[in-house]
């Protein structure tokens, strides 16, 4: 599986996933402003991969602009950066941890967005094998069905995922009988990039509509649910792509155990509760269109947030890279 995105000679070179799964088209990147467009449309997604571009963008800003002799040009690209998308709190939070670095050092700024990148990886992993366990130990030591939201791959991230990443580890380990991946209108991060992923691994997978799964959850078609998370709050409320709340509800309805798996850097002890999450509301446009092709009437308005909040009281457990908070039992952040 190739990387989400890199550092290449002052470039970042990320995989257009606005183009996938028709094309597989490399972006180059050389300004601050071409990232922060790449970002708002999508190219590059999912909460720890907007995190690492958010570091390499700071990197990137330090060498345009060397914040010592040109200050405001850097810190200007600074906050467009930051402010690009608003709810995934790992994009702001990367951008912050560069940030003063490339104020002492502008050279230093690309060494900590490599060592950001590395980090993920490395949580990615160790998220693949705890969230394993738990799935194994809390829905029997077998082959499992696990259905999933969204997009929460190697795409999503640096490489392998987090919910994914757990999927993925459980099909090299012989423990997965299928994955389901519910497409995720309006972009289809599910039924474009998700399958996507699964079908490089050769993991066995089938996709469903979003309507599908609670109904499918109470005919007892899957054993585990498995999301990632854009920010969870300090009382464990989770901000993920729309739909999450919808699949929460029939998962508690079925019995069924909802796991958020996520890295450390996506957990936000300074939001107390969902309640304070801001969530990115994308405009009418993708709701009455697929793909450009008009599904209503012209002029036809719509809401369109991109995340919703999954009350604490709906999560059986959050796995990170370190930890498993089993809020089923009682346990908290
Ligand atoms: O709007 P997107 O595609 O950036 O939304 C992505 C998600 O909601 C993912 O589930 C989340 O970022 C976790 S990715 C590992």
């Amino acid at each position: 599986m190739p990387r989400s995105l890199t550092w290449n000679h002052d470039t970042i070179e990320l995989i257009d996933q606005t183009k996938l799964p028709q094309e597989i088209d490399t972006l180059s990147i050389r300004t601050v402003e071409d990232l922060v467009a790449a970002i708002k449309r999508l190219s590059v997604r999912g909460a720890p991969a907007l995190g690492v571009a958010g570091a390499y963008g700071v990197a990137m800003a330090a060498r345009l602009h060397d914040p010592k002799t040109n200050e405001s040009a850097f810190e200007g690209a600074v906050t467009t950066l930051r402010q690009a998308r608003p709810t995934a709190v790992n994009l702001a939070l990367m951008v912050d941890r560069v940030a003063p670095i490339a104020r002492q050092d502008p050279a230093a700024a690309l060494a900590e967005a490599h060592v950001i990148a590395e980090e993920e990886l490395a949580a990615s992993v160790a998220m693949g094998d705890l969230g394993a366990a738990l799935s194994l130990e809390l829905a029997g030591d077998r082959p499992l069905r696990i259905m999933t939201i969204c997009n929460t791959g190697s795409l999503a991230t640096v490489e392998r995922g987090t919910a994914l990443a757990v999927i993925q580890t459980l099909h090299e380990r012989d423990r997965l009988a299928e994955a389901l991946p519910m497409e995720t209108r309006p972009l289809l991060q599910g039924g474009r990039l998700t399958t996507w992923e699964l079908q490089q691994m050769g993991a066995p997978h089938r996709l469903i509509v979003d309507s599908a799964a609670p109904f499918l959850l109470a005919r007892g078609a899957a054993d585990v649910v498995l999301i990632g998370a854009d920010r969870v709050a300090a009382n464990g409320d989770t901000a993920n792509k729309i739909g999450s709340f919808a699949l929460a509800l029939g998962s508690r309805h079925a019995d069924v155990p909802f796991i958020v798996v996520a890295p450390e850097s996506t957990i936000d002890m300074s939001t107390a509760t969902g309640d304070d999450i801001e969530i990115e509301d994308r405009g009418p446009d993708e709701v009455t269109s697929i793909r450009g092709v008009p599904v209503a009437p012209t002029g036809t308005p719509a809401l369109n947030p991109a995340f919703d909040v999954t009350p604490v009281s709906l999560i059986t457990a959050l796995v990170t890279e370190t930890r498993v908070v089993r809020y089923h039992q009682g346990q908290s952040l």
